[in-house]
């Protein structure tokens, strides 16, 4: 860590993959970390960025694709998107086939940029993809708790019904296969202290690693 130049971040600092269902309050859990001074990384955030109008990914995704997949404005047309990946595995697979290098060089880049003692990349779907992310983080830090609480959640914090929650819930991975795949596990089955104690335990204990690479 002495090697760092002034203003640098250190070239090696740990990484936690944080990941949970939907509506489990790993948005939650990542704001306080970010308060605290980590280096939050969302990996949503930069699939939409580079798929955005002007995006890193369009001028690629138009030359794979033709216009079909771009809106009037020039991002990427999601529900088109959806349609041809949902149909036809195949153009799936060459849409991520653009999009994986350039959200992963992304990622990179902010990981090796954004100032802060540790890493956190919040991949909402991490074990759905899990063999490349266990190469990209040191510990994979799940954000639990009973689908019934995410169902109720989300629909108080967006308004969609259970039955739509439900059916997001069905899509992802199961409860298990995440409990499985965690390294750690932060439980959100009570309240946002409760939450919030355990998330300073591990900011403390990342900042403790943190000292030790
Ligand atoms: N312990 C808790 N008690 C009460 N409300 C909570 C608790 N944890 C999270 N919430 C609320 O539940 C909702 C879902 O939490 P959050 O947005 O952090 O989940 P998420 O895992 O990021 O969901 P998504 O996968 O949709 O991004 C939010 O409105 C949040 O404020
Ligand atoms: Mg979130």
């Amino acid at each position: 860590m002495s090697e760092a130049r002034a203003g640098e971040p250190p070239a090696r600092r740990p990484r936690i993959g944080l990941t949970g269902g939907i509506g489990s309050g790993k948005s939650a859990v990542a704001d306080m970390l970010r308060e605290w001074g980590a280096a939050v990384i969302d990996a949503d955030a930069v699939a939409h960025e580079l798929t955005a109008s002007g995006g890193g990914a369009i001028e690629a995704i138009r030359a794979a694709f033709g216009e079909a997949l771009i809106t009037a404005d020039g991002a990427l047309d999601r529900a088109r998107m959806r349609e041809l990946a949902f149909a036809d595995p195949a153009q799936r697979a060459r849409l991520e086939a653009i999009l994986h290098p350039l959200i992963g060089a992304r990622l990179r880049a902010l990981a090796r940029t954004l100032p802060g003692p540790y890493v956190v990349l919040v991949v909402p779907l991490l074990v759905e993809s899990l063999a490349r992310w266990r190469e990209r983080v040191d510990r994979i830090v799940v954000v639990d708790c009973a689908p019934e609480l995410q169902v109720s959640r989300v629909m108080r914090r967006s308004g969609l019904e259970a039955g739509q929650v439900r059916s997001i819930l069905r899509a992802q991975a199961t409860r298990e296969q995440r409990l499985a795949a965690a390294d750690e596990v932060i439980d959100n089955s009570a309240d946002l202290d409760s939450l919030r104690r355990q998330a300073l335990e591990l900011h403390r204990r990342m900042l403790q690693r943190a000292q030790e690479i």
